[in-house]
């Protein structure tokens, strides 16, 4: 996988619009489709699932990224890889056995990420770094797009790409919350591969011109 990726997330997208969306992604410089998944008990926000899921499936042209903000995410991972899942993100907070549950997602077929929320120290992760493709740091509290960005995740960024390389691990560190123009550029040159964008990308005039910035 290269680096220097944009993963707009369609919960910020005009779901009576979802293939207009979807096309208008594929068309442009987005690199993956970042699809956000809540529960209302992990998070204090419902989103959506398989429904929705199906349509990103039916119309997506590019690598599927899932981020399940919802308890006991193994219940239902091999569902998402059905529906076209290549990439499934689950959080630190709401596994409690992580390495089985990274296990599964790889054996069904997936790539295999883990979530770490704010408040949640990258050390956590010392014992899973070489077995996962992607760390995924929360920049803003999970559950609603459009939050303002949390500046502590650029020390996190750099605590995380040490414990990769301490592990000899092939992880990819994806940032998602908050990311906008202003951020992007920072982002990458601290160490990001993956950058999501909902908020900058859906509310800008030229969402297809706002992902080619965000490269920049
Ligand atoms: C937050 C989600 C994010 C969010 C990003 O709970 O995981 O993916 O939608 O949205 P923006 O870019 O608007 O902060
Ligand atoms: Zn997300």
């Amino acid at each position: 996988m290269k680096t220097k990726l944009i993963s707009p997330s369609l919960l910020s997208a005009d779901f009576g619009n979802l293939q207009r969306d979807i096309e208008m992604l594929n068309q442009s410089q987005a690199d993956w489709f970042h699809i956000d998944v809540m529960d209302g008990r992990f998070v204090p926000n419902i989103s959506f699932g398989f429904p929705i899921m199906k349509t990103v499936q039916q119309y997506a042209e590019k690598f599927i990224d899932v981020h399940l903000m919802i308890i006991e995410p193994e219940k239902y991972v091999e569902e998402f890889i059905k529906y076209g899942a290549d990439l499934i993100s689950v959080h630190y907070e709401a596994c409690v056995h992580l390495n089985r549950t990274v296990n599964l997602i790889q054996e069904k077929g997936a790539k295999a990420g883990v979530v770490l929320n704010p408040a949640t120290p990258v050390l956590m992760l010392e014992d899973i770094i070489a077995d996962v493709d992607l760390v995924l740091l929360m920049s803003v509290n999970p559950g609603f797009g459009g939050q303002k960005f949390i500046e502590n995740t650029y020390k996190k960024i750099a605590e995380t790409k040490d414990l990769i390389l301490s592990n000899n691990s092939t992880a990819l560190i994806q940032i998602d919350g908050g990311v906008n123009l202003d951020n992007a550029a920072k982002l990458f040159e601290a160490g990001a591969d993956v950058l999501v964008a909902g908020n900058a990308v859906f509310s800008s005039e030229n969402p297809s011109a706002t992902i080619e910035l965000l490269k920049l």
